[in-house]
């Protein structure tokens, strides 16, 4: 089945009222601390949350900064973020509406699985100031061991994804969309899997064969997930890499003389 962008909006229309609850990351604070660090923000600058859901990114920049800008294709899940923004642009990643040279920092936190790649992050790149900072978050799987097996708990667990990463594809990205200072942490959030594919847009059948494939996991799937059973329910510890890039000055500013 080929996505669509309608898909992708159904799915998270559907899962607009309880997405805050949907993981125990999304309101993780150290992931948090983690984002700021890699974004580095300022007093005066000027920040775009690209994919910014229901907000939860925004509002570790909110009060932070002079402006947060969000943008996304769900009204539905944007509709919460409306404390946390000085605006709301409903608009896909792919073609963001504005101009060159606008942002400080552009942050995209579990967003650009959905989107078309490489295109998303050129626009990100594109709206970023020279010597701005983008940070890209999602989670990846641990390498070649688990990624047939991650990929397919990912997959079911959320059907509208297009794209699944390696810990380098994040740093790929940034390096390809012309970025410098390339720089990558990790961060481990550790998720009951009942309570995480309980997120209001997948059927029972789904969740049933999350559980088959937890149950029936590779040595190797199980190690680099620490799998535990916690209650009769899994337990994994999921991998987020955080990639931050510095846009560079552009080139006549480079050469120009001191
Ligand atoms: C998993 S949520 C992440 C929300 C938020 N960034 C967070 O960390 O909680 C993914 C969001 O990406 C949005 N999205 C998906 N594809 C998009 C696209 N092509 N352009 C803009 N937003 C998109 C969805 O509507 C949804 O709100």
């Amino acid at each position: 089945m080929t996505i669509q962008r309608d898909d992708v909006v159904e799915h998270f229309a559907a899962r607009a009222r309880t997405y805050d609850r949907s993981s125990s990351w999304c309101t993780d604070e150290a992931l948090g601390a983690i984002v700021l660090g890699m974004a580095q923000p300022g007093a005066d600058d000027a920040v775009l949350d690209v994919a910014c859901g229901t907000g939860l990114v925004s509002r570790l920049f909110s009060g932070r900064v002079a402006r947060v800008v969000g943008v996304d294709i769900t009204a539905d899940m944007a509709e919460q973020a409306q404390p946390y923004l000085d605006e709301f642009v409903l608009a896909p990643a792919e073609s963001l509406p504005f101009e060159p040279d606008t942002f400080d920092v552009v942050v995209c936190r579990q967003g650009i699985q959905f989107m078309t790649l490489p295109d998303a992050v050129r626009e990100m790149v594109r709206v970023t100031k020279p010597g701005g900072r983008i940070v890209l978050i999602n989670l990846c799987a641990y390498g070649d061991a688990d990624r047939d097996e991650y990929f397919e708990v990912l997959r079911l667990r959320n059907p509208v994804r297009r794209n699944f990463f390696l810990p380098d594809d994040l740093a790929r990205l940034m390096t390809e969309a012309g970025c410098d200072e390339v720089e990558t942490e990790r961060y481990v959030s550790v998720e009951d899997v009942d309570a995480w594919s309980d997120n209001g847009a997948i059927g029972e059948d789904n969740r049933e064969a999350i559980r088959e494939v937890y149950r029936n996991a590779s040595p190797a799937f199980q190690e680099l997930h620490s799998v535990r059973m916690d209650g009769g329910r899994f337990v994994d510890q999921m991998l987020f890499v955080v990639a931050r890039g510095v846009k560079p000055a552009a080139p006549a500013a480079r050469n120009a003389p001191r």
